[in-house]
C-alpha cells in the first residue's frame, strides 16, 4: 500500500476558464523547508491577470502567492520555526510553495511568524505587498532599506517629494508606511477622496483625488517654487496605460524616476473581451526626455541577499509587531468549498476591491 499523502489545490487549466481542484502530493520538508497547512489566502490582482489574461501562465498551473497558516513539519536545517507556530508569507516561486493548496512546502525564508496579537486574517493581508514595497523602494527607486535601521537614521534624498499614485491600493499603503519608517516626510499621494483621511493617517503629507480632471495641474501647482523635477521619485501602484500612466507621464519631468507596477494594463477585461498587458512601461506612454522608467518585478526580490534572508522571517513580523505597518482592511469571502470560495473571490476582484483585501479560507477547517 502506498504511503503517499495527497492534498487539494487549485489549478488554472485555461484562460477565462474556472479554476479546478486537483490532488497534489504532500511533500515532506527537507533541509531549510517547512510545511504549512494553509488556512487563509488573500486575492491579488495577479490572480485576475492570470485567470482572465493568462499572464505568464503555462496551463495547468497551481495558483496562490500569499498565505497564512500553521507549521506542521520542519526540515532538519530549519532555524526559525517550530511545529504549531502561526506563519504568514509570500510563497510563489514553485508549484509546491503555492498557497491555494492545503499544504505548502517551501524554504523557511518565505515565511514569518505572526505576532501574537494579530489574527491570521489580518496577517495574510500583508506579505506580497510588503515585499513589493521593499523591493520597489530598493530595486527601482534605488533608496537604501538598512536593517536593522541605525539609531537616528536620516535617509538620502530625505527632503525630496515622493509621489505615490494609487495609494489606496495595498502596494500604495505599504509603500507609504515603509517610506515613513525610513524617514521620508514629503510623501504626496493620489487616491479616491473617501480614502484621503486614512492615507494621511498612515503617512502621506498631501493627498489628491486621481479622479479629478485637474489632478495633474494641482500636483504641479503644489510644487511651484521647488526645484525640478517637481517629483523626483514616483511610484505608479496600478500600472494602467490610460488609468494612471497617461496622467503620470504629464507629472514626471526630466530627472524623475518612475517605478511602475507591472504588468501595464493596456486594455482592461470586459465581459466580451480579454485584457491586454505589456511588460514595458517605458513605451506604454510618451515620457518627457530624461525620465527614468522602471518596471517593478517583485518576483525577483530574492536576488537581494538581505531580502531573501530577513525580509519575511524577521523584518515583516517586526514591523507588524511594532505597529510600523498596519494590516490592510479586509473583506472575507465565505462559501462551502475551496473551489466556491476561490471563484467567488475572483469575482470580487473583477468587481474591484477599493482600499481592502479580499481574503478567504484555503483549508476547510
Ligand atoms: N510587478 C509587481 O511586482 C507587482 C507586485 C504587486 C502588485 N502589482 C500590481 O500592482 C497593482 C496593484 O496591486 P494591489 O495588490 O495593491 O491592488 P489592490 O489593493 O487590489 O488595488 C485596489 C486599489 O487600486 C486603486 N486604483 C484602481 N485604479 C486606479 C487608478 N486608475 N488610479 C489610482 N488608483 C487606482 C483603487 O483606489 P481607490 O479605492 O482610491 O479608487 C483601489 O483601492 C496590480 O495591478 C498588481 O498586479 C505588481
Amino acid at each position: 500500500m502506498s504511503s503517499q499523502r495527497n492534498h487539494d489545490g487549485l489549478v488554472l487549466v485555461g484562460t477565462r476558464t474556472p479554476y479546478e481542484v486537483r490532488k497534489f502530493p504532500t511533500i515532506s520538508p527537507e533541509g531549510d523547508e517547512i510545511m504549512v497547512n494553509v488556512k487563509w489566502t488573500a486575492s491579488t490582482p495577479l490572480d485576475l491577470h492570470q485567470a482572465d489574461g493568462g499572464l505568464l501562465v503555462e496551463h495547468p498551473m497551481r495558483t496562490g502567492s500569499t498565505g497564512a497558516g500553521i507549521v506542521v513539519e520542519c526540515g532538519p536545517g530549519v532555524k526559525h520555526f517550530k511545529v504549531g507556530q502561526r506563519v504568514f508569507g509570500y510563497a510563489h516561486q514553485k508549484p509546491a510553495w503555492k498557497t491555494h493548496q492545503e499544504y505548502s512546502t517551501a524554504p523557511e525564508w518565505v515565511w514569518g511568524q505572526i505576532p501574537e496579537r494579530f489574527s491570521m486574517e489580518q496577517a495574510v493581508t500583508l506579505p506580497e505587498n510588503l515585499v513589493t514595497a521593499f523591493n520597489t523602494i530598493s530595486t527601482d527607486l534605488k533608496l537604501p532599506t538598512p536593517w536593522p535601521k541605525p539609531e537616528g537614521y536620516v535617509p538620502p534624498r530625505a527632503n525630496e517629494h515622493i509621489l505615490i499614485w494609487g495609494a489606496a491600493s495595498s502596494v500604495g499603503q505599504l509603500t507609504i508606511q515603509v517610506l515613513r519608517y525610513y524617514g521620508y516626510k514629503h510623501i504626496v499621494a493620489t487616491a479616491s477622496s473617501k480614502h484621503h483621511a486614512h492615507i494621511k493617517e498612515i503617512g502621506a503629507s498631501e493627498v489628491y483625488d486621481y479622479k479629478s480632471p485637474t489632478v495633474v495641474g494641482d500636483l504641479l501647482k503644489s510644487a511651484q517654487g521647488r526645484e525640478t523635477p517637481a517629483f523626483p521619485l514616483i511610484v505608479d501602484c496600478i500600472g494602467s496605460q490610460q488609468g494612471t500612466l497617461a496622467a503620470i507621464s504629464k507629472v514626471a519631468q526630466s530627472g524623475s524616476t518612475v517605478a511602475v507596477m507591472l504588468p501595464v494594463i493596456v486594455k482592461h477585461a470586459s465581459d466580451e473581451s480579454a485584457p491586454e498587458y505589456s511588460l514595458d512601461a517605458s513605451t506604454a506612454v510618451e515620457w518627457a526626455p530624461g525620465v527614468n522608467v522602471a518596471g517593478v518585478r517583485t518576483h525577483f526580490y530574492w536576488r537581494n541577499d538581505l531580502f531573501r534572508e530577513k525580509l519575511q522571517t524577521e523584518i515583516m513580523p517586526t514591523l507588524l509587531e511594532q505597529g510600523i505597518v498596519k494590516p490592510n482592511r479586509y473583506r472575507i469571502v465565505e462559501d462551502k468549498t475551496l473551489l466556491e470560495r476561490a471563484e467567488k473571490a475572483l469575482n470580487a476582484m473583477r468587481e474591484g476591491a477599493s482600499g481592502e483585501k479580499v481574503i478567504w479560507r484555503v483549508s476547510n477547517e
